[in-house]
């Protein structure tokens, strides 16, 4: 959720807090704004929409000052406009926040009694009167741990003081933020990517941690305001992912990737020559580990959903999913010898990170599939599984929803084997297949003709249902999310077999609807759920893979037919066409296809 950057610097900063801000706009992207200090007096220019949209209103360029904040939003409290964009200052404090501020309707009141003037309706301006009010009787430093005392809720913070010109504050609780240190320049950045351009030396903050950043120095501290030292870690640079290359979106990029990326997470866990799964360093013994729960929100709750068919099918496990906003405030029961696993693409959505800190505080065995392995929730986990995809800039999951469904299924394999819950014969030849996914993903991928004809009956249509039962069922959900959002239009995931108990009303004359039936134990029942709702007028679009068997129905609207493989790895192969409807779907509209309306690509808010 939205992107905080400050800068420390010997020179003028206006100029690269923008481009730092533009790398950031996949994170929160309704407005923008930035403040700099100069000749003692805090310059703030911001307006609704996306970065170019500030640079058109306002001559950057001549915007002056070597401390400087920037912010892009996603709205949370106040509508997006000019007024509810950061920075917010008074008259000699100026903060960005990402996250929520809980209490801030009762600081309001408190700090409008005390004669403070609001402009704003977010959450944010709370804090900028409620420093201001504790400068009146503190130093500095102190006035930051108190203000961070009187906050409840989640924040991120970057903030300037006219009055002490050469610094900036850095405060984080519940939203990530991190350091950057550069040549006669340091800076602050609520996320490594915004900061790679300038830098490959990161420190992370921790929660409840400050930090003072100078152009020469930085000083860290924790909640009590005591001085505290941090590690420095250097990034690898994978600058070449950050670009879109020769495609018109990153989301296109992305699903082409994926053979590429699903080959490196194969290399990454499955010693190819012995025909074995290697997990290094895992911290339980088998025995230890009786049941597990993974936890997820969104595309990573389907991963979490088509891990548990996976776990079932291979393993003796108990083992239960749930959406990490539901589990967070549900009456758990925890249980020493549960394996809780945690799947986050960002590795930074507070309702996940918010699950595992839970489990964390229970003393539970935890476990992060990520794709961001310098993350909060990568960092906090006992165990860290990446999955290996490179960053993943589109906000539409792709590459990263078929990395985590891969590292999930290795991970069901191998405790399936350890647990000699499967044999070594069913083992050894269910990773040889597992060799074959990355050629058979290429393949797959080459289903743009058709699916560019088809996708503007899915825009046409008021609504549209995507249908599977057993291993299909997670990838139904996986593809109606993708289209909701990307093409804005009525989209839902639904079991086949559940239809007839309520669902089958909405079907009507030419209707889309998605059946996803490979030819797998489920096949026959589902060929039958596709009738009724062929029966009812809908328009089908039939999912399938390639067979000498012919297709036992009629009345099909259009039929693709991915590559043949073992029915565990059937999933992966029916997710391609559902990314490409949903994408080719928006292209149609015109959406703007990596930054949907409404979303970020990191909700680090609840
Ligand atoms: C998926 O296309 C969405 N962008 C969204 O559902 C996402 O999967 C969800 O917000 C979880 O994000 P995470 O994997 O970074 O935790
Ligand atoms: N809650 C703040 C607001 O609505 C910050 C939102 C964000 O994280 O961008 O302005």
């Amino acid at each position: 959720m939205c992107g905080i950057i400050g800068i420390s610097s010997n020179k003028s900063v206006s100029a690269s807090i923008i481009s730092s801000l533009k790398k950031l706009e996949y994170r929160g992207y309704d407005s923008a704004g930035i403040a700099t200090l100069f000749e003692g007096k805090i310059k703030e220019v911001k307006s609704e929409g996306r970065v170019d949209t500030l640079e058109q209103n306002f001559d950057l360029k001549n915007l002056k000052g070597n401390i400087g904040i920037g912010h892009v939003r996603w709205a949370t409290h106040g509508v997006p406009n000019s007024v509810n964009a950061h920075p917010h200052s008074s008259d000699n404090v100026s903060i960005v926040h990402n996250g929520i501020i809980e209490n801030s309707t009762i600081l309001k009141k408190y700090l409008i009694k005390k004669g403070h003037v609001f402009k704003s309706q977010t959450d944010t301006e709370v804090i900028v009167h409620l420093i201001t009010e504790n400068l009146k009787t503190n130093e500095l430093e102190e006035a930051i741990t108190q203000t961070l005392k009187q906050l409840h809720g989640s924040f991120a913070l970057g903030i300037v003081f006219k009055d002490i010109p050469d610094l900036i504050v850095g405060a984080r609780r519940g939203s990530p933020l991190a350091v950057g240190y550069g040549p006669n320049e340091n800076y602050l950045g609520s996320d490594s990517y915004a900061l790679k351009s300038m830098t490959n030396k990161i420190t992370y903050l921790e929660d409840g941690e400050f930090c003072i950043i100078k152009k020469d120095q930085v000083l860290f501290f924790n909640e009590d305001g005591t001085k505290i030292n941090k590690k420095i870690l250097e990034l690898s640079s994978d600058d070449a992912s950050y670009e879109k290359g020769d495609f018109k979106h990153f989301m296109a990029k992305e699903i082409e990737e994926q053979p590429n990326t699903v080959k490196t997470g194969i290399k990454e866990y499955v010693d190819k020559p012995n025909s074995e799964i290697n997990i290094y360093n895992f911290p339980w013994k088998i025995d230890e580990i009786n049941s597990i729960t993974l936890i997820g929100c969104g595309t990573a709750y389907h991963s979490c959903l088509m891990a548990k068919y996976w776990f079932e099918e291979l393993t003796q496990l108990d083992v239960s999913i749930d959406i990490a906003s539901e589990f967070r405030y549900r009456k758990n029961r925890f249980k020493k010898d549960k394996l809780y696993i945690f799947v986050s693409q960002s590795g930074e959505t507070a309702d996940t990170y918010a699950a595992l800190d839970l489990c964390k505080k229970n003393n539970m065995k935890t476990c992060a599939v990520v794709n961001v392995i310098e993350s909060s929730i990568a960092r906090d986990a006992n165990f860290v599984l990446p999955i290996h995809c490179g960053p993943e800039i589109g906000v539409a999951s792709t590459k990263a929803f078929l990395g985590q469904i891969l590292i999930l299924y290795i991970l069901a394999l191998k405790l399936g084997y350890l647990r000699n819950e499967i044999n070594k014969e069913i083992y050894k030849e269910k990773i040889k297949d597992l060799q074959n996914l990355p050629g058979l993903i290429e393949k797959s991928l080459l289903v743009d003709n058709d699916i560019q004809a088809i996708s503007s009956t899915f825009n046409e249509a008021k609504g549209s249902m995507f249908l599977g039962r057993g291993f299909s069922y997670p990838i139904a959900l996986e593809g109606a999310l993708k289209l909701k959002e990307l093409s804005y239009v009525h989209a839902e995931g639904y079991p086949a077999g559940e239809m007839k108990h309520g669902p089958l009303a909405l079907i009507e004359d030419g209707m889309p609807v998605v059946v996803l039936a490979p030819r797998d134990s489920y096949y026959k029942k589902t060929i039958s759920n596709m009738q009724e709702v062929i029966a009812r007028g809908a328009k089908v679009l039939l999912i399938t893979n390639k067979s000498k068997d012919e297709i036992v129905s009629e009345n099909i609207w259009e039929t693709i037919e991915v590559e043949n493989t073992n029915d565990d790895l059937l999933p992966f192969l029916l997710t391609i066409p559902l990314q490409k409807l949903a994408y080719y779907s928006a292209l149609k509209k015109g959406y703007d296809i990596d930054k949907p309306r409404n979303l970020a690509k990191s909700v680090t808010v609840e």
